[in-house]
């Protein structure tokens, strides 16, 4: 079990609005099959919102929406988002961390129970346990109808697009990237790549739908470079190398070799694309109730 994540690590410059505009989204099944389960519908928070990936697809069917997060920065940005769409009546974003959701929604004279619960791409930064107890205990309702939505998804690496509905994979250069800055995940990222089948659930939910899906999504190489840019791991690897001058950031031999790769293919090929690669990405949803 790793400690929770207590320092911002979402506060970088690389992350924030880079995190906004380059994070793969999620699926539209996704919303639709949440919706499906969530009956009531007053209350609903979004925990370790960053920047609003589930809350902003999902608020409108609330009467109140709270997001929350423990990194200044990505609530900063939320919050700039909730004004812009002028939904500060009825949506809130707060930092909070997620251990403690009951006890600063009752200092913030905040809602304490909630119809659903949503969690993005973040458990594996979490105590799971004690953090299942503060759901279940704390936040859903005792007439079992709240919902607890848990989703994730990581990347697989990308193809090339050499022909129309033709791909190649690539086999090295985004597992070369991958590779050095794998060991400066502060995280469970392991249990993330397995849809979180390492974390017991079981004591406090009973699990009542489970979806995966792969998607390919034609970018620029540009795109996927600032989307690897936001992986915590990566600014955790530059900040640890900031004063070490014979430092080679993994970055800029990925692009320089997926700009070589592509280049050769469109010598060989008509495609002259402004999306040359596809990236892949594997998405999992999994919804709860309480026991
Ligand atoms: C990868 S982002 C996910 C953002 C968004 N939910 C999504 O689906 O893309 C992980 C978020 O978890 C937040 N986080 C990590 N530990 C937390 C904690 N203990 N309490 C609240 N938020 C936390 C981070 O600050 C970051 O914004």
């Amino acid at each position: 079990m790793l400690p929770a994540q207590q320092k911002d690590l979402f506060g970088h410059s690389n992350q924030g609005e880079n995190y906004d505009k380059f994070r793969p989204v999620y699926p539209q099944e996704f919303f639709d099959v949440i919706l499906k389960h969530t009956v009531d519908r007053e209350n609903y928070v979004d925990i370790a919102c960053g920047t609003g990936q589930l809350l902003f697809e999902l608020n409108n069917h609330f009467k109140f929406s709270l997001g929350t997060d423990i990194s200044p920065k990505q609530i900063e940005v939320t919050n700039q988002k909730i004004q812009k769409k002028n939904i500060q009546d009825r949506v809130k974003a707060i930092v909070c961390d997620a251990h403690s959701l009951q006890q600063i929604s009752n200092e913030k004279g905040l809602p304490s129970k909630y119809d659903l619960i949503t969690i993005g791409q973040a458990l594996h930064w979490f105590d799971t346990q004690k953090f299942f107890t503060e759901v279940s205990n704390n936040i859903m309702k005792e007439n079992h109808s709240s919902i607890f939505a848990v989703t994730g998804y990581f990347c697989r690496g990308f193809d090339y697009i050499v022909g129309e509905n033709i791909f190649e994979e690539d086999l090295t250069i985004y597992n070369e990237f991958y590779d050095k800055v794998k060991e400066h995940f502060d995280c469970d990222r392991e249990n993330l790549s397995l849809g979180y089948v390492g974390y017991d659930f079981s004591k406090e939910f009973k699990e009542i739908e489970k979806i995966q899906t792969v998607t390919n999504t034609p970018c620029s190489i540009f795109e996927m470079v600032k989307y690897l840019k936001t992986y915590s791991a990566y600014n955790t690897l530059l900040e640890k190398n900031k004063s070490n001058t014979e430092f080679v950031d993994p970055i800029i031999k990925f692009e320089e070799d997926v700009a070589n790769k592509v280049q050769e293919i469109q010598k060989t090929t008509q495609f002259q694309l402004q999306s040359p690669i596809r990236m892949k990405t594997s998405y999992f949803l999994r919804i709860f109730k309480r026991l």
